[in-house]
């Protein structure tokens, strides 16, 4: 069973959804479009109003729960201030996260994409030559700002497994769909046409940048964020 329980105050934990389409992190209101004529709708912030597509499953209540196994709409009014959401970590119990799924938790108001990564896709990503990358930097906050994009260097374990990134694309905001999404079988952004790899590394598109690595650690099965 995938859990997540947070030392911090109580947030919400939201299955991916590819209907969620692109939803952006950042402050601006719901479904605010942006500049450039997209027109997906966005993420909220932490102080707006969920979205259907969403599953809202409350953490620190239940304790454990499974993956798509609750709706709380009414989560969302427990949603602490911004100040105190920021010093928050969570834990998340990945033992039951299957090879192949990603689940997505919320986490300091941003979407976090935790994937159990097929050996195909570890494959697929070790094999790009680095000439290939648009952008050679790793942006993996467990690193040192100038580590190269290698596959080893975006994964959170030795092994490739697992991978950890905001799902924020770094274009302008929106939230990549994923579960092989895009022409390198990553993850997709349909905003303005931006296609990751399976290390969530950026090929095509206008996004400039990498899926940012958080600060993450993995032990016994439970990735602990921040
Ligand atoms: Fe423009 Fe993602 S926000 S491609």
């Amino acid at each position: 069973m995938v859990s997540v329980s947070r030392r911090g105050p109580p947030d919400t934990y939201r299955p991916a959804s590819r209907e969620s389409a692109s939803r952006r992190a950042d402050a601006d209101g719901p479904g605010k479009e942006r500049e450039g004529g997209c027109h997906v709708a966005h993420a909220e912030s932490d102080s707006e109003p969920t979205r259907r597509d969403f599953l809202y499953i409350a953490t620190a209540a239940a304790g454990a729960v499974g993956v798509g196994a609750a709706v709380w709409p009414a989560i969302d009014q427990m949603n602490p201030s911004a100040d105190v959401l920021a010093l928050a970590s969570i834990d998340v119990d990945i033992s039951a996260l299957e090879e192949g799924s990603q689940l997505t938790v919320k986490w300091r108001g941003k979407p976090v994409f935790i994937r159990h990564r097929t050996a195909e896709e570890i494959e697929a990503a070790r094999e790009v030559p680095m000439a290939d990358l648009k952008d050679p930097i790793a942006r993996n906050d467990n690193l040192p700002g100038d580590a190269p994009a290698t596959d080893a260097d975006r994964a959170l374990d030795e092994e490739g497994k697992y991978l950890v990134m905001l799902g924020v694309c770094t274009h302008l905001g929106c939230v990549p769909l994923g579960d092989g999404a895009g022409d390198f079988g990553g993850w997709f952004c349909p905003c303005h046409g931006s296609h990751y790899d399976t290390a969530g590394r950026i090929r095509r598109g206008p996004a400039p940048e990498n899926l940012p690595v958080p600060v993450a650690a993995l032990v016994d099965g439970v990735v602990t964020l921040g």
